[in-house]
C-alpha cells in the first residue's frame, strides 16, 4: 500500500483547477441507465470512487469510451444484468444509485446493501421505503436488497423522515420513468441534486420544485430517456478542503473552475474566522487574516455547513487563538479523525457529539492512519504545519475523493510525495 510523505509547508502560493464533483458524478453515471442514446460526460473526475461505478456499469452490460481523462462517452442501451454484486458495491457504497434506475428500466433488481462505512452505519431504509411506496415489492435476501415492480413504477408522494442526498437521488431517477407524479417532501437541496434534477429535465422529464425541498416529477410511463450531454459541476468540497490549506497556513492562493455561490456556508466561515475573499466568476482568491478566531461549527444538509467539510475545519481549528467548538449532527462516527490529530499534537476533547479544539498546541509530525476520505484530508492539512514530516497510511481513501491530489497540492508548493510501504 501507498503512503503520503508531507513535509512542513508554512506558507503555500499559487494556484489550484477544481475537478469535478465526485458526488455528482456518481448519480449522473447511474442515470445514464435510464437514457435511449448514447452522451458525452465531461468534466468527470478520474478518482476511484466513479472508475468503480463504471466497472459496475460495465459489469451490467453498458459500454464507454475514456475518449480524454475528464471525458468519457457511455452507452447504456446494452445493459440486461440487473444484479449489483457485494465485491464492487462494498468498495464503494454510492453503488446503491442504481437501485432506482433499474428497478425503474426493468422492474428487477438486486443490489447488495452497502454495510455501514467508518463514519456509521449508513443505512439505506428510507431508499427502500421510497421504492415500496412506489409500488416496488422489496425483501432482504442474503444480504441484497431484492426488488420488484413487474408493472413498473407508480408516482406517489414521498416524505422522507430525514433529508438524504443519495435517497432524494434515488427516487428522482425511479420516478422519472414511472407512472404519473411522484412528490418528495423533504428533499435534499445539495447542489449535487439539482444537478440530476437539470439532467433530467433537459431529457424530457417535467420537475417542478428544482432547488428546493418540494420536488415533483411526472413519469414517462417507462420510456427511456432522451439524455443531453453532461458537464459536470466543481467539487465544492475539494474546493473547501483547498481553501482549507490556504487557511491553516495562512497564505494566499487562487482556486479556479470553482462555483462561489455553492461554498457560500465554507466562505462565510473563514471570513468569521478572519480571511477574506477576491470573488471572480468561476474563481476564489483566498486572502490572509490578521489573526485567526477560534469558531463555532454544526454541520446540517445544504446550504448550512456540510458534514464533508467539519474534519478539514478541525484541522484548521489547530492554528484559531481559542477554543473551537464542532457539532457532528449527520453521523454517529464522524470523528475517526481527532485520535490521528491528537497523535500529531492536537489538543482536542470529545463530549458526544461535539469536539472542542482548542488552537496553539505544538503540532509534530508522525505517522498517521486515514480511515475515511475526508478525515484522510483533514491529515494531509495537518501535515501542512506539522513540524518535520507526516507520514499519512491507507491513501487509498483519499484516491477515492481527490484528482491528482499530489500534483495539486505541489502546484501550490507542498512538498509532497508518495512512497511505498515496506512489507
Ligand atoms: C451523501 O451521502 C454523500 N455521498 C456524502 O458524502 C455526504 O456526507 C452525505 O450525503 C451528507 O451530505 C454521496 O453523495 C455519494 P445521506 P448519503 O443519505 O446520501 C441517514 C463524501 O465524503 N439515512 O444524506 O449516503 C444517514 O445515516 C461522502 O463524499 C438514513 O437513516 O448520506 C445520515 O445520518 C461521505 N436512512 C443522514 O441520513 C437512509 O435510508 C444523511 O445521509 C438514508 C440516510
Amino acid at each position: 500500500m501507498d503512503f503520503l510523505r508531507i513535509k512542513e509547508t508554512p506558507k503555500l502560493q499559487g494556484s489550484v483547477k477544481i475537478s469535478g464533483a465526485k458526488n455528482s458524478a456518481l448519480p449522473i453515471l447511474t442515470a445514464t441507465l435510464l437514457s435511449k442514446n448514447p452522451l458525452h460526460i465531461y468534466n468527470l473526475p478520474n478518482v476511484a470512487d466513479v472508475n468503480t461505478l463504471l466497472k459496475l456499469l460495465e459489469i451490467l452490460g453498458a459500454s464507454f469510451e475514456r475518449v480524454g481523462e475528464n471525458h468519457i462517452h457511455i452507452e447504456t442501451l446494452g445493459v440486461r444484468e440487473t444484479k449489483a454484486t457485494y465485491d464492487i458495491v462494498r468498495k464503494m457504497r454510492a453503488s446503491i444509485l442504481v437501485l432506482g434506475p433499474l428497478l425503474a428500466r426493468f422492474g428487477y433488481c438486486e443490489v447488495s446493501l452497502p454495510g455501514g462505512c467508518a463514519i456509521g452505519a449508513r443505512p439505506v431504509d428510507l431508499h427502500i421505503k421510497a421504492m415500496e411506496k412506489m409500488g416496488a415489492e422489496v425483501r432482504i435476501e442474503n444480504g441484497y436488497i431484492v426488488a420488484k415492480a413487474p408493472k413498473g413504477l407508480q408516482g406517489a408522494k414521498i416524505i422522507f423522515d430525514k433529508i438524504t442526498v443519495t435517497g432524494t437521488e434515488n427516487v428522482l431517477m425511479a420516478a422519472a420513468l414511472a407512472k404519473g407524479k411522484t412528490t418528495i417532501i423533504n428533499a435534499a437541496k445539495e447542489p449535487e441534486v439539482v444537478q440530476l434534477c437539470e439532467i433530467l429535465l433537459s431529457a424530457g422529464v417535467q420537475i417542478n420544485g428544482i432547488g428546493t425541498s418540494e420536488l415533483e416529477i411526472i413519469g414517462s410511463e417507462g420510456e427511456l430517456l432522451d439524455m443531453q450531454d453532461i458537464r459536470v459541476i466543481a467539487d465544492r468540497i475539494e474546493a473547501g478542503t483547498y481553501l482549507c490549506a490556504g487557511a491553516i497556513t495562512n497564505s494566499s492562493i487562487t482556486l479556479h473552475s470553482v462555483i462561489p455561490q455553492h461554498l457560500q456556508a465554507i466562505t462565510d466561515k473563514l471570513e468569521e474566522i478572519g480571511f477574506g475573499f477576491e470573488v471572480g466568476e468561476d474563481s476564489l482568491t483566498l486572502l490572509p487574516a490578521k489573526k485567526l478566531q477560534a469558531f463555532e461549527i454544526i454541520t446540517a444538509e445544504y446550504p448550512a455547513f456540510p458534514t464533508d467539510m467539519q474534519a478539514q475545519f478541525m484541522a484548521l481549528a489547530m492554528v484559531c487563538e481559542g477554543v473551537s467548538s464542532i457539532e457532528e449532527r449527520l453521523f454517529e462516527n464522524r470523528f475517526m479523525h481527532v485520535s490521528e490529530l491528537q497523535r500529531l499534537g492536537a489538543n482536542i476533547t470529545l463530549r458526544g457529539h461535539i469536539a472542542n479544539v482548542s488552537g496553539g498546541a505544538e503540532i509534530k509530525g508522525a505517522d498517521v492512519m486515514a480511515t475515511d476520505l475526508r478525515a484522510s484530508s483533514a491529515l494531509v492539512l495537518a501535515g501542512l504545519i506539522a513540524k518535520g514530516e507526516t507520514n499519512i497510511h491507507r491513501i487509498y481513501h483519499l484516491d477515492r475523493g481527490y484528482e491528482n491530489l499530489e500534483s495539486k497540492l505541489r502546484g501550490l508548493g507542498v512538498s509532497v510525495e508518495r512512497l511505498r510501504e515496506e512489507v
